[in-house]
């Protein structure tokens, strides 16, 4: 990557970034911890990056924090990813609020447990008036079912005779995905050297820059960001047409 005081002239700040946060394990591993002192590093990293996100004039962060597949975690992982979590929205409102951030979640969360859903519902009323960073957490989410979910809800409006097959296009069907409103990501970071997008924003990273860190995410710092702000200024994007 190059430094980021080398931004080219042309440098532009993606508008969103979304970021695979992998390698907690690997990171605890290495300094002989538990799995559970990895996520606890990576939830430090999630704060330096909404600070350097703001810094930066990134305006949409999307972090993937619970796939839908990591239920196949032991559960003494998962409960502790899920206690994590608690903490962090327990203890970061006030500042994430300070900071102006508005903080959404996406994901199924019928299977999350009811007083986590409440955690959730009162981070979202409490910062909906935030503008200067919308926050997203991406909670037992997963592209596929995203997806599923969304056709479900089109043909139940076709077969309710609300809507004529022919109204299916790409716009109505991402109008049904957990992600309706939010710009698609111009950036998509995974971090960890792993190379793939787990089921992660898969409809809308189409057209997104792809960016893969070797570093851990416990170690993802503000200077992290900004040298992944510099590379995405440095690539040329074309959407399909010609330079
Ligand atoms: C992947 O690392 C990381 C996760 C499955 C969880 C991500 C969670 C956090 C960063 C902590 C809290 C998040 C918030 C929003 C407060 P891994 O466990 O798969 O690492 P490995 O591949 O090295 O084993």
């Amino acid at each position: 990557m190059p430094a980021a005081d080398k931004k080219p002239e042309t440098a532009s700040i993606p508008r969103h970034i979304a970021i695979i946060m992998d390698g907690n394990g690997r990171w605890a591993a290495d300094r002989k911890l538990p799995r559970a002192a990895g996520h606890q590093q990576g939830a430090e990293a999630v704060r330096r990056c909404v600070k350097g996100c703001i810094e930066q004039g990134v305006r949409c962060l999307t972090l993937y924090a619970f796939s839908s597949e990591n239920w196949k975690r032991p559960a003494e992982e998962v409960s502790a990813l899920m206690s994590l979590l608690r903490l962090y929205l327990r203890r970061e409102m006030k500042e994430l609020n300070r900071r102006g951030v508005c903080i959404r979640f996406i994901g199924d969360r019928s299977a999350l447990d009811d007083d986590i859903c409440a955690q959730l519902k009162e981070a979202e009323d409490f910062t909906a008036g935030n503008r200067e960073l919308l926050l997203t957490i991406a909670l037992n989410y997963g592209s596929h079912g995203e997806i599923a979910a969304a056709a479900r809800r089109l043909a139940e409006k076709v077969a309710a005779g609300e809507m004529q097959p022919e109204e299916i296009t790409a716009e109505t069907l991402a109008a049904q995905l957990d992600t309706n409103g939010l710009p698609d990501p111009d950036l998509v970071i995974r971090t960890s050297g792993e190379m793939r997008l787990s089921n992660f924003l898969l409809w809308q990273s189409a057209y997104s820059e792809l960016l893969f860190i070797d570093e851990y995410w416990p170690d993802f710092t503000e200077e992290t960001l900004a040298l992944a702000v510099a590379e995405f200024g440095a690539r040329e994007r074309r959407f399909g047409a010609r330079s």
